[in-house]
């Protein structure tokens, strides 16, 4: 495994400053080597690696079906442009995905690189299909940083800040999470999704007509808001309501999909759930750039030929890695280890909720599948500190100092939301050993931050 090397540190010293200043960086560290659920920086140091770059190798760092696809199609041939013929890989990965999806109307795709690509994909073939301009999009929702795909998202406002005006047409309605709607964490879901419901009709009352919305989209674990699943009887609420108005879904499954929440795609949580147009990314090539859109073909075929397309859209060597990583979903136990080591991280994330020396800090465990997260308590946000007892201390920043003990600890973390929240979002193949320590290492680190006050 890798050894300290100076010169990549003396690299590192040197050149990040010429990167620009606007990308936020977590850890100033260069990974060397990523292999299964570990990565290995510069220095030699081993981490366990909880974000997956976030979310995105699903089956692990450099997993050996992917990493020989990818060489075997890089020596075939690495680019054909998708206007000009279709790659061999192009092909084999629709035939592929087609009985992979959540429903079989979903049976045309589009691929393109990136989740924000495939949302501004998304946004016209809605906007094209219907002849409406309007989007709904929910409180809280990420959909990326391009100018549409940013201006259907509603989970921090840095993301449009001093950029806009944003697309126009755009009206956010609150997700069914207690913070959306300044609730206890408590409420129980059917109340959440009783408010959640009034609110959309109200919107529709008050803000646009119906008529003039083409879609409505939603993600259905929010992700960059905080990880917070969708109630079965939400998703169930927003495919009557779009029915009933003529409105298409959109299912932007570009962090939930592949196997992340415990089944392939999140949607499969309802059965029989149908959007209209589902948008993936992220875990469909395992680190090589990637995303698709489908939908039924009467709405693709709305599209005039040449109003979509790109330079490197479907790539053949990231499409060759799609195909090897739906094989290995195919062939092994992939979501039965999901479903293992979320038990067990959901236990011991319960363990600290229900231990004396840590429970007071923690507001809410939620997530599905390996997408979880833990909010922790803030002085200054009474939903959270409501029912905690009068007197009791709250150390600040919880979430951002367990994440760097964690990571001093060899275990790297992620926040999520504008809220004091951290995610686990570790390889879908993490082993169990390798989460029970990953587990001894956050749990110690939030005693520490307990005890520090
Ligand atoms: C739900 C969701 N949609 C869209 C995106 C944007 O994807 P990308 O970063 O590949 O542009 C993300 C990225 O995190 C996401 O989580």
């Amino acid at each position: 495994m890798p050894v300290a090397d100076a010169n990549l540190s003396q690299l590192l010293t040197e050149q990040r400053k010429h990167v620009t200043p606007a990308l936020s960086r977590l850890h100033d560290h260069i990974i060397v080597k990523g292999q299964g659920s570990k990565v290995w920086d510069e220095t030699g140091a081993e981490f366990i690696d909880f974000n997956a770059g976030i979310g995105v190798t699903n089956l692990g760092h450099s997993h050996p079906a992917v990493t020989a696809a990818v060489i075997h199609q890089a020596q075939q041939v690495s680019h054909v442009q998708c206007s000009i013929g279709f790659s061999l890989p192009y092909l084999q990965l629709v035939e592929a995905l087609r009985p992979m999806m959540p429903h079989e109307s979903l049976d045309t795709f589009f691929f393109w690189n990136s989740g924000s690509e495939a949302i501004e994909m998304a946004l016209k073939l809605v906007k094209r299909a219907t002849n409406r301009n309007n989007i709904i999009t929910m409180v809280g929702s990420y959909h990326g940083r391009t100018h549409g795909a940013s201006g259907i998202t509603r989970s921090k406002p840095i993301y449009t800040q001093h950029t806009g005006p944003t697309m126009n047409g755009v009206y956010a309605t609150p997700f069914p999470y207690w913070h959306s709607l300044g609730v206890d964490p408590s409420t129980p879901e059917e109340e959440l999704v009783r408010l959640a419901k009034y609110q959309l009709e109200l919107l529709i009352k008050t803000q646009t007509a119906p008529t003039d919305v083409a879609a409505l989209f939603i993600e259905p674990v929010i992700g960059e808001g905080g990880y917070v699943p969708a109630p079965a009887a939400w998703l169930q609420f927003l495919r009557e309501f779009c029915d009933k108005h003529n409105i298409l879904l959109v299912l932007d499954e570009v962090q939930s999909g592949f196997g992340r929440t415990g089944k392939l795609f999140a949607a499969e949580h309802v059965p029989g759930f149908k959007p209209d147009v589902l948008v993936f990314a992220k875990g469909l090539a395992n680190g090589y750039p990637l995303s698709g859109v489908a939908s039924r073909r009467e709405l693709m075929e709305k599209q005039e030929v040449g109003s979509i397309g790109g330079t490197y859209a479907g790539n053949a060597v990231a499409c060759a890695a799609a195909v090897a990583v739906a094989e290995v979903f195919k062939t092994q136990p992939i979501l039965e280890n999901v479903n293992a080591r979320s038990k067990e991280l959901f236990d011991a994330l319960y363990a600290i909720r229900d231990s004396p020396k840590t429970g007071h800090l923690v507001a809410d465990i939620r997530g599905q599948g390996l997408m979880v997260a833990v909010e922790f308590r803030t002085e200054s946000d009474p939903l959270t500190t409501k029912d905690l007892p009068a007197g009791t201390a709250l150390p600040k920043d919880i979430g951002k100092r367990i994440q760097k003990k964690c990571h001093d600890n060899g275990l790297l973390l992620l926040t999520t939301s504008c809220f004091d929240t951290i995610r686990f979002i570790p390889p879908l193949v993490i082993t169990q050993d390798e989460m029970a320590q990953a587990l001894k290492i956050f749990t110690a680190a939030v005693e520490e931050v307990a005890h520090e006050g």
